[in-house]
């Protein structure tokens, strides 16, 4: 069975009032057309069609090559907005699933459930319906006495009796390939100009073709985003959908409608998230991890067992047991080994601190690798910066870093070496020796520490 998908993306979302095309807007740190595109892909195993006009330019840029595309100008309704796919798919498909760019909530489940329907009968197609309080702005399905589907009537064409249809047409399809491509073109043109793809249902009910209809089980999954206030309700319903998961998975949540975690993040068992914490992009947390509350992990790995207070990681590398925060920033680049400690207010941007390392204070530590064991005293910094460009800072083992210590770089700290508090270090400190003042100058060596 070949099977691809055609999505509809053509439209120009007016009510969202915004210069971004509709389906650019993001859900949950991506845009929103991901979502529908990932799911079709899933379900066919292929590239799914995506139909652009409003900005297709942008958006054929936001998917790259995660789909094919096809230009539809002018928009002249569902009907032809398919219809332009056929070039791409006739000699590939047999079964098309159509659906929106603007259905985020939409799971593979139920695409595979239409797809499936389809299959085991042998109509033309087979539609999703939802059942809703609000109608609304949808098509209404219609049915004879026998419960048979008979038509999909618009909202602008409906009769007052169609008007009070509680059964609403999702607008996701499965259609038999050769019957749609055929039946597109006899779409008759609507009192408003367009090509409505419903008018397809009607259609195949006159020639004496029998039309499936799948009931979705979960409403919300068919919202279909018009304007901000939907966006915002499929962001809520989407956040909660992943927490849900999680938390089955073994992640504790302490509360749900504050945590921000996005698709792509994976987390640990027996991990503890505490409220106003955002977990966005690549990120990938250990196990039994506390982190939050009010923090954000972005395209960072963190091992088991970390602690992470009200701070900000991005794109870090985290080993097992560290402890990070209050207040801390972990910039692009920083890898922490096993049992650092990072304290309040702490930055470091591009550099490596060893395992074991502690800077408890106040300290920005940037294009730096740091040993194993070493103490960063209170107000340390790297003076990365000469004003044209950034140069690396080196700490050997053990070393015991005086608060308030500049580190003027480029510099090298020996192993086990020491500076002493307000130390300015312009030149290099041989290991186990002692260094002090400004600039800092060695004054003796220091014994070994076993
Ligand atoms: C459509 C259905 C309606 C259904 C509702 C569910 C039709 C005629 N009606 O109505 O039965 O209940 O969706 O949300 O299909 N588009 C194009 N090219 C066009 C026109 C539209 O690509 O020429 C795209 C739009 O970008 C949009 C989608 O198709 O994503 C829906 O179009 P719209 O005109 O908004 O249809 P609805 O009035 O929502
Ligand atoms: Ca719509």
């Amino acid at each position: 069975m070949r099977i691809n998908a055609v999505l509809l993306a053509a439209g120009q979302g007016t009510r969202m009032r915004s210069k971004l095309p509709k389906v650019l807007h993001p859900l949950l740190g991506k845009p929103m057309i991901h979502y529908a595109v990932e799911a079709a892909q899933q379900v066919t195993g292929q590239k799914p069609v995506v139909v652009v006009g409003h900005g297709a330019q942008a958006i054929q840029q936001a998917l790259g090559d995660s789909a094919r595309f096809v230009y539809q100008e002018p928009q002249l309704g569902t009907g032809h907005a398919v219809l332009q796919a056929e070039p791409l798919l006739k000699n590939e498909a047999d079964f098309i699933l159509v659906t929106y760019a603007d259905m985020p909530l939409l799971t593979p489940d139920t695409l595979q459930l239409i797809i499936n329907t389809q299959q085991q009968h042998s109509g033309p197609l087979t539609m999703l319906t939802v059942v809703a309080d609000d109608p609304h702005g949808f098509g209404r399905i219609v049915r004879d006495e026998a419960g048979r589907v008979t038509a999909i009537v618009e909202e602008a064409q409906a009769t007052p009796e169609q008007r009070a249809i509680r059964e609403l047409n999702a607008s996701v399809y499965c259609f038999e390939a050769r019957w749609l491509w055929e039946m597109l073109p006899r779409i008759p043109i609507s009192p408003k100009g367009e090509y409505y793809l419903t008018d397809l249902i009607g259609m195949a009910v006159a020639d004496g073709l029998e039309v499936q209809s799948q009931g979705l089980a979960d409403a919300q999954e068919g919202i279909g985003i018009n304007n901000r206030l939907h966006l915002a309700e499929a962001e809520a319903l989407m956040r909660k959908r992943i927490n849900h998961q999680w938390m089955l998975n073994g992640v504790t949540i302490v509360d749900p409608s504050s945590t921000y975690i996005e698709t792509s993040v994976h987390i640990g068992m027996d991990t503890t998230i505490w409220p106003n914490t955002f977990l966005q992009g690549a990120t990938v947390v250990g196990e039994a991890c506390n982190l939050g509350p009010n923090t954000i992990v972005r395209n960072s790995q963190l091992g088991d067992r970390c602690t992470v207070f009200a701070s900000i990681l991005e794109c870090a590398v985290v080993e097992d047991e560290v402890d990070i925060g209050p207040y801390a920033h972990l910039r692009s680049g920083t890898h922490l080994g096993r049992g650092v400690h990072i304290g309040n207010f702490g930055e470091t941007k591009n550099s490596s601190l060893g395992p074991g390392t502690k800077m408890g204070h106040f300290s920005y530590i940037g294009d730096a690798t740091i040993g194993p064991n070493v103490n960063i005293g209170a107000g340390t910094i790297t003076c990365n910066f000469d004003g044209r460009q950034k140069n690396p800072t080196e700490i050997g083992e053990g070393a015991f870093i005086g608060s308030d210590t500049m580190l003027v770089a480029p510099v090298k700290i020996g192993v086990g070496a020491r500076t002493g508090a307000g130390a300015v270090v312009t030149r290099d400190v041989p290991e186990n020796t002692l260094a002090v003042g400004v600039p800092a100058r060695a004054i003796r060596k220091l014994e070994k520490r076993g």
